[in-house]
């Protein structure tokens, strides 16, 4: 009797060693992937920063009035549509679906130009003027002024970073600041990295403040569609 249920404990002793040993393996292969995945992201790239920046300049010059956004957008996603073939890369091209968006303690409004799982390409700004944190991410973000200014606040240094029309702010991926539009701004905004792990931070603020399911519902069914849209023609 006592014999056997010593050998029961150390049966079980040595099916949980056996259970975590398998769940150590299973952790240190998905590291390795995930490790992998991140040396070749860049093969899945189509834009690059410095086109937008160009073409981000080349939308200021051609617009009437200097806070014309809505001409700028659509002069994007007209040159980026004519540039890039549809069987390379899926563009949103209804330059009049925006949708509002909080995220980091900052509200403005995005127009979606383009959404895979490497890349975003949007248009964000607001007329008001917002300021928050720019949110920790698995991307490099650049920031293509096209209205209006950004600030940036960069401790240790002390001094704010301005950011005017026709410039980039990059927040290389892993670094954080605090941002300002001052009064009205709008940007070209370009992520590359791994865009889905930076969804959590556009869509918390919904959860834990604004409960705006109506823009929540819209951010998750444009994003999944350009996504879906982009998948379905290899476009990873
Ligand atoms: C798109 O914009 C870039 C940058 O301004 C320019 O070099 C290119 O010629 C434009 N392409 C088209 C098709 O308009
Ligand atoms: C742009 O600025 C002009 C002049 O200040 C103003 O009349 C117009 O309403 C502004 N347009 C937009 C889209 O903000
Ligand atoms: C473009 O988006 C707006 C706003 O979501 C929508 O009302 C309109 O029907 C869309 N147009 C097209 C052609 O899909």
């Amino acid at each position: 009797m006592v014999s056997a249920k010593a050998k029961t404990a150390k049966a079980s002793e040595s099916g949980w060693f056996v259970k975590w040993v398998l769940r150590g393996a299973w952790l240190a292969l998905f590291a390795a992937v995930c490790g992998w995945l991140d040396t070749i992201k860049d093969r899945w790239y189509v834009f690059t920063p410095e086109s937008l920046h160009e073409l981000a300049q080349a939308a200021i010059a051609a617009a009437p009035a200097p806070n014309d956004t809505a001409f700028m957008a659509q002069y994007i996603v007209d040159n980026l549509t004519a540039t890039y073939p549809s069987d390379v890369i899926a563009l949103n091209t209804n330059a009049s679906e925006w949708v509002l968006s909080n995220a980091g303690g900052a509200m403005g409004a995005m127009y979606v130009i383009h959404a895979s799982v490497t890349e975003y390409l949007i248009v964000f700004g607001t007329p008001l003027g917002t300021e928050g944190h720019t949110g920790m991410h698995t991307a490099d973000d650049y920031f293509n002024i096209l209205v209006g200014e950004q600030w940036a606040f960069n401790p240790p240094q002390l001094e704010m970073e301005v950011y005017r029309p026709g410039s980039v702010h990059h927040l290389p991926r892993g670094k954080v600041k605090q941002y300002k539009m001052h009064e009205g701004c709008f940007a070209l905004e370009y992520a590359r990295g791994w865009i889905p792990l930076m969804m959590p931070f556009g869509l918390m603020d919904v959860f834990s403040s604004t409960l705006d399911y109506w823009s929540l519902y819209h951010t998750v069914r444009i994003s999944a569609r350009e996504m879906l849209k982009n998948i379905l023609i290899g476009k990873i």
